[in-house]
């Protein structure tokens, strides 16, 4: 049925907005199965003119859908029904057979699935929200195709892309970086990693050089500081390439500067996330980020600046990187795609300058590059033709939406503090200030408790380092559809519900 046909009624003299009214209307018609998955809707502006409302109102309920998982919009192209009604049992997102790729990754429709091992099939009734996975459902884009068709039309090469990156990948992402993170650096600065991960992997062995006083010397341990809870994949990436971790206690307003200059012996590095702390969420205070620049000077030591989500912030501007502060070259910025783009690409970068830009180029130039030409030229592209900033765009109105749905249905719990709710694509239930036991005890009982029950989060310990103080759940908010999230925070409504009540 097509959605002329539909009884669309719109009351004008209603206290609720227009377009909640028509996303209303549309979500009735395909829960009732009137509308039925793959079912193109008639553009805006049609169903503008064909139910007398502006467009843009229309562009907000279809937008609103979109975000809830009823709908999928691809530019150029018609907008979409993804749900089938199966009677009690529908759910919000595209129909999982054994050929479907993952839970995260639904297929546009009409496109062909491909086959897939079980293995890799993520369990039917699992809801994930484990943080770090972003809504890769915007990325359905012309711009994003268009990037790769030309990527790999200009493949045919014989030769092997730099170590440290094309230069047109690198001048992209500085103008990325200008743009985005307010720091102005020449394509000369920038090193192209495979993510996040490769990035740090080879920061620790230029860090290895460097103590060794320049020289490839394996022997020499550089002494690096992490923030305590922070990113467990960091912290094992760098003891791999050698190094020796001092954890550095970090609360809501990020490190602890007087525990990080107490450290004896100073460390050679400290690797911090200051303008989305992972996984509580705060931010370093510019007098901290001062502060911390300062440190380092006199401690002769190099800031590692993980900035891997700092593009979605909500209510305030993004935070310009810590590295816009530093005057002196000890500031390696560590941004990646993951977020922005996709994990699946895996690719990022370091902007280094200074000794330790000249120790990373070394590296780099023994080690080889490490992302592949082709995925470069594309991402490039991606870049230069404003895609990557529409996507970024596109999806911080998903993530906003589904940050108001977290709010508001975890924020009125008793006893739980809602954290990190600023920026990125996680938050953390703080869990202390249950009543009795369940305040003091980590939150892996919770976890387990929510597992059998379907729903994949994580607790705070498992960033711990020295397992000292909060306790809570990360909830991360970006891969699910609206509807998914809704059932998975209905799920832990119940289980914090009881927790409290003991
Ligand atoms: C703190 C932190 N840094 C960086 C990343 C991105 O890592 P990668 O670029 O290796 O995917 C993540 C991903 O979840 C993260 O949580």
């Amino acid at each position: 049925m097509s959605t002329h046909e539909l009884p669309i009624l719109i009351d004008r003299r209603s206290a609720l907005p227009l377009a909640a009214q028509l996303a209303t209307a549309l979500r009735t018609a395909i829960l009732d199965g009137t509308l039925r998955r793959g079912e193109p809707l008639p553009s805006t502006r049609a169903l503008a003119d064909s139910v007398r409302l502006s467009r843009g109102t229309v562009v907000a309920a279809y937008d609103q859908l979109a975000g809830e998982g009823y709908l999928h919009s691809t530019p150029g192209s018609a907008t979409r029904v993804m749900v089938e009604r199966h009677g009690a049992a529908t759910v919000a997102r595209p129909p999982q057979s054994d050929t479907e790729t993952s839970s995260t990754e639904p297929a546009p429709p009409g496109a062909t699935p491909a086959r897939q091992s079980r293995d890799d099939v993520a369990p039917r009734s699992v809801i994930d929200l484990a943080p770090g996975h972003p809504s890769t459902r915007t990325l359905v884009d012309p711009a994003w195709t268009a990037a790769w068709r030309f990527a790999v039309a200009a493949s045919g090469r014989s030769d092997s892309p730099p170590a440290t990156g094309t230069l047109q990948l690198r001048a992209a992402i500085a103008d990325h970086v200008r743009r985005a993170r307010g720091l102005t650096c020449r394509p000369e600065d920038v090193i192209v990693t495979a993510g996040t991960s490769d990035a740090l992997a080879g920061i620790g062995l230029a860090l290895t050089d460097l103590a060794g006083g320049g020289a490839p010397a394996p022997t020499h341990t550089p002494r690096i500081a992490v923030e305590d809870p922070g990113y467990p994949t960091a912290r094992r990436v760098l003891r791999r390439v050698g190094a020796q971790l001092e954890a550095v206690h970090t609360d809501d307003h990020g490190i602890d500067l007087a525990g990080l200059a107490a450290l004896s012996p100073g460390p050679h590095a400290v690797l911090v996330t200051p303008s989305h702390q992972y996984p509580l969420g705060g931010s370093l205070s510019v007098q901290g980020r001062l502060d911390l620049l300062d440190w380092a000077r006199a401690a002769d030591a190099v800031v590692i600046e993980d900035d891997y989500d700092s593009e979605f912030r909500f209510g305030t501007a993004p935070l310009p990187a810590l590295a816009t502060l530093d005057t002196s070259g000890r500031v390696a910025l560590v941004g990646s795609f993951s977020k922005t783009v996709t994990p699946w690409i895996r690719c990022g970068y370091i902007v280094a300058t200074g000794d330790l830009g000249r120790a990373l180029r070394l590296v780099r130039d023994d080690l080889g590059p490490s992302v592949s030409g082709v995925q470069q030229a594309a991402l490039a592209r991606y870049l230069e033709s404003g895609g990557l900033a529409r996507n970024v765009t596109r999806v911080r109105r998903e993530y906003a939406h589904r940050r108001a749905l977290v709010i508001a249905k975890l924020g009125p719990l008793p006893g739980v503090r809602l954290g990190g709710l600023d920026g990125g694509l996680h938050v953390v239930v703080h869990t202390d200030g249950l009543p009795g036991a369940a305040g003091r005890a980590d939150a892996s009982a919770l976890v387990a408790a929510a597992a059998e029950r379907g729903v994949r989060v994580a607790a705070l310990t498992d960033y711990a380092v020295l397992g000292r103080g909060q306790h809570g759940l990360v909830l991360g908010y970006g891969a699910p559809t609206d509807l998914e999230l809704s059932r998975a925070l209905d799920v832990l409504i119940d289980l914090l519900t009881a927790a409290a009540a003991h």
